[in-house]
């Protein structure tokens, strides 16, 4: 692949938020091409370092009653040397499609000669797992886990940790295109191949998404609830970095991937907030305007990447109301983050009411969303040994020494996350 070094990169703290990168070439050959002409504004990724990075990768796919031929679609676009963990939360009764899923994945990895992960989310053995870990949070009244899309991802970060592998990278089941998802692993790569520290994220920002719109075919730019996120987001960013910025561009790209060191430290949010509140996290976290840096993150630095791919994305379209939901959702997050000014906050309200998504743009917003802590802070020893005797126990039995000893450094800070007071609108000092 050829990509091009960012143009831009507005620095917070640690944290480096480079700007959209645009791809040239989706195979640019094999490392010791002859002809390979080293120009400074390109970056050159070859056919092995994708070998390499994706035998380090895990690559998740959250399922919810999608269609069985579009989560087919999806398993032939990713590259055979990523482990694959699908976390289904489709309904088993009256009819079990979970089983229907299982059984039409597991015949496509006879056919790919490769093993994979097909677990469901209400699986007692995952909740006994989370039990044990000390992170009951995630539990239901029933005792198992809660669903949603984030619960989901959730959990599989648990699974991709213990796999003891070095990346881990989201893909939507309900992707019609093959190609676009075979594009996505192989940005997530280059992500990570130009990556200088340890603690990495990629996102994805889609060339197009194509639209019947007055029976033609129209290739939008973004969807429907990014613009929004994304103006926010980079207001967030302007107010503390004193420059107008919109650098920003992937506030709620679903298809994103991070380096395990970093998967692992950020806190999470439920519900579709969970992607905007990547960005959230990793400011209330190591932005240092709440609290003292982690040391360790500190001397690394956190690197954000943006690449912009060239296939169209098309997904399921699940109507306005979706759209109003992962808009409201995204928008809270930052509403209640003792990060957001109280400026912010204002034109968060009104930009909800003169959408029509709020009654009055007085009223503070309604807590819906429920945080999580980052996945080092359970016990991941217990949770790893809570599934030792399961059958796919040989995939997740990487190493988690260094995770415990993340959590005992920041513990020894006392920098934990529930330290972040979220209801507390303009009690913290900005500024
Ligand atoms: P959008 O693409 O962000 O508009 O949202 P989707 O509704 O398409 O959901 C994104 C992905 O999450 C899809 O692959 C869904 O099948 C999956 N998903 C939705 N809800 C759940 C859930 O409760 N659990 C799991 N594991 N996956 C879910
Ligand atoms: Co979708």
């Amino acid at each position: 692949m050829r990509i091009e070094i960012p143009r831009e990169v507005e620095r917070f703290g640690p944290i480096m938020f480079y700007d959209t990168q645009k791809v040239y070439e989706l195979d640019s050959g094999l490392r010791n091409t002859k002809d390979e002409k080293l120009e400074s504004t390109m970056t050159r990724i070859s056919y092995e370092s994708f070998q390499e990075i994706q035998k380090q990768m895990v690559i998740v796919v959250p399922v919810k009653e999608e269609r069985i031929k579009l989560i087919e679609g999806v398993f032939y676009g990713i590259p055979h040397n990523c482990l694959i963990i699908v976390i289904s939360n489709s309904p088993r009764d009256p009819i079990d499609r979970f089983s229907i899923e299982k059984n039409a994945l597991e015949r496509l990895a006879t056919f790919m000669n490769k093993r994979m992960l097909v677990l469901h989310q209400k699986d007692p053995v995952l909740a006994e797992a989370c039990k044990a870990a000390g992170y009951e949070k995630i539990l239901d009244k029933k005792g198992v886990i809660k669903s949603g899309k984030a619960e989901g991802m959730i959990l599989a970060t648990f699974l991709a940790v213990i796999s003891g592998k070095k990346y881990v990278g989201f893909i939507d089941s309900d992707n019609y295109f093959p190609g676009s998802v075979h594009e996505y692993v192989q940005e997530y790569s280059a992500g990570f191949h130009m990556a200088k520290s340890k603690y990495s994220m990629v996102r994805i920002s889609w060339h197009s998404k194509p639209k019947i719109m007055e029976n033609s075919l129209f290739f939008a730019k973004r969807g429907r609830a990014s613009e929004h996120t994304n103006r926010f987001l980079n207001s967030l960013l302007s107010h503390y970095i004193g420059f107008g910025t919109e650098i920003i561009k992937t506030g709620n790209a679903g298809e994103h991937a991070m380096s395990m060191d970093l998967a692992a430290q950020l806190d999470f949010s439920s519900g579709y907030s969970i992607e905007p509140y990547h960005f959230i996290s990793m400011l209330e976290r190591f932005g240092g305007i709440t609290k003292p840096i982690e040391p360790q993150v500190m001397k690394e630095s956190i690197e954000l990447f943006q690449i912009e791919s060239r296939n169209p994305h098309l997904h399921e379209v699940k109507g306005d109301e979706h759209v109003k939901d992962m808009s409201i959702a995204a928008l809270e997050v930052l509403y209640r983050s003792p990060v957001a000014p109280e400026g912010l906050k204002k034109e968060i309200l009104k930009d909800l009411f003169d959408r029509g998504f709020l009654e009055d743009k007085k009223t503070p917003m309604k807590d819906k969303v429920t945080y999580y802590p980052a996945v080092m802070f359970a016990d991941l020893r217990k949770f790893q040994s809570a599934l030792a005797n399961q059958p796919y126990a040989d995939l997740i039995h990487g190493d988690v020494t260094k995770y415990v000893d993340y959590k005992q450094s920041v513990e020894g800070l006392n920098l934990k996350q529930s330290d972040i007071k979220r209801s507390d609108p303009g009690r913290l000092a900005i500024k």
